[in-house]
C-alpha cells in the first residue's frame, strides 16, 4: 500500500475513519470523505497529527456531481487514485408497514447509489492505475433482516453489483472486492433512520458480539492488498453466510422465533440490544 492513494466515503468516524488509519499505517495517502466539514476537518487534523498524508473533502456521495469533485480534488491533491472504499451509509431502525416512503429511498439510495455514484466518478482513474474497489456490504445483505428493509435491499444489491462489475473490469487489470462487515461496535454519535426520516441514536448492544473498528479495518485493507474478492467478518457472520446458503428456512423460522421472544428489541423505541446492522 505504500505510497497508494486511496479515498475512503464516509471516514470522518467510525470505520472508515478506523480504516483510513490502517491504510495510513500501511503507507498509504488517504482522502477523507463525509458530509459534515466540521467533524472530517477534527479527523484529518488527527490524522495529521499522527504523522499520515491526509487531506478531505465533504461531499454527498449519493450525489455524482459531489462525487467528481471529490474525485477530482484527489488527483489535484495526490495526482493518481488507486483505491475507493464505498463504506459510506445509513443504516435504519423501521419496520417497512411504518416507513414512510421518503424514509426508505433514503437508506436506500445511500446503501445503493452511495456505492455506485462515488465507482462511476473514480472508474476512469482507477482504470489508469489499475487499482481497486471495495464495497463495504453487510450480513445484513445475505438475508433481509425485520426493521432493516431498506438497508438489507441495499446492501443484497451490493453483491450482484460487484459481480457485474468484477466480470467487466478484471480483464483491464482492476481489482473489485466486497467486505461483508458483522456486527462492529458503533461510535457514540451514529445514528440511524427512524420510520419517520428521522436521525435517532443507534441502540446499544453487547460487545460480546461485536468485532472493534480496528479489526474491521484490518481486514478492508489486507482483503485490498491481496486484491480478494470476498471476506466475510464475524464469527456470526460467517455462521449466517453459512446457514443462509444450505438451510434458508432455518434463518426464517429463526428470525419469527426471535421476533417473538425478543419484540423490544425489533422496535423503534429500542435503545438496548440493538440489531442494526
Ligand atoms: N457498525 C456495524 O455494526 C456495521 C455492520 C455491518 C455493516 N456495516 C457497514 O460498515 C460501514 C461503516 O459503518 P459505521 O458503523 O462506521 O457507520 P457510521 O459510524 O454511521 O459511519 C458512516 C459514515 O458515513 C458518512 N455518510 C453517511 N451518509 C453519507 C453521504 N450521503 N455522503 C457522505 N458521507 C456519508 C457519515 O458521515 P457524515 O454524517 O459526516 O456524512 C458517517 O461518518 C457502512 O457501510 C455500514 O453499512 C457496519
Amino acid at each position: 500500500m505504500k505510497d497508494k492513494v486511496v479515498i475512503i466515503t464516509g471516514s470522518g468516524g467510525g470505520i472508515g475513519k478506523a480504516t483510513a488509519i490502517a491504510f495510513c499505517k500501511r503507507g498509504a495517502k488517504v482522502m477523507l470523505n463525509g458530509r459534515n466539514a466540521e467533524k472530517l476537518a477534527k479527523t484529518e487534523e488527527l490524522l495529521r497529527g499522527m504523522g499520515f498524508t491526509v487531506a478531505a473533502h465533504a461531499a454527498d456521495i449519493t450525489n455524482f456531481e459531489d462525487c467528481k469533485i471529490l474525485v477530482q480534488k484527489t488527483l489535484d491533491t495526490f495526482g493518481r487514485l488507486d483505491v475507493l472504499v464505498t463504506n459510506a451509509s445509513l443504516s435504519m431502525r423501521a419496520r417497512f408497514d411504518e416507513m414512510s416512503p421518503e424514509a426508505f429511498k433514503t437508506v436506500l439510495d445511500s446503501n445503493l447509489y452511495g456505492s455506485i455514484m462515488p465507482i462511476y466518478a473514480a472508474l476512469d482513474a482507477i482504470t489508469a492505475s489499475k487499482g481497486s474497489i471495495v464495497l463495504i456490504g453487510s450480513v445484513a445483505g445475505f438475508y433481509g433482516l425485520p426493521s432493516a428493509s431498506a438497508y438489507s435491499t441495499g446492501k443484497t444489491a451490493l453483491t450482484a453489483f460487484s459481480q457485474s462489475l468484477r466480470a467487466e473490469l478484471t480483464p483491464k487489470g482492476v481489482h473489485v472486492g466486497i467486505v461483508y462487515v458483522g456486527f462492529t461496535e458503533n461510535d457514540d454519535d451514529k445514528r440511524v433512520l427512524d420510520a419517520q426520516g428521522n436521525l435517532v441514536p443507534v441502540a446499544a448492544r453487547s460487545r460480546l458480539i461485536q468485532q472493534t473498528q480496528e479489526q474491521v479495518a484490518q481486514s478492508i485493507v489486507n482483503l485490498t492488498a491481496r486484491r480478494r474478492n470476498r471476506v466475510v467478518l464475524s464469527a456470526i457472520g460467517k455462521s449466517l453466510a453459512f446457514i443462509v446458503r444450505f438451510f434458508p428456512s432455518v434463518v426464517h423460522y429463526g428470525i419469527q422465533w426471535s421476533q417473538r421472544k425478543f419484540k423490544d428489541m425489533y422496535s423503534e423505541k429500542n435503545t438496548e440490544g440493538g440489531v442494526e446492522p
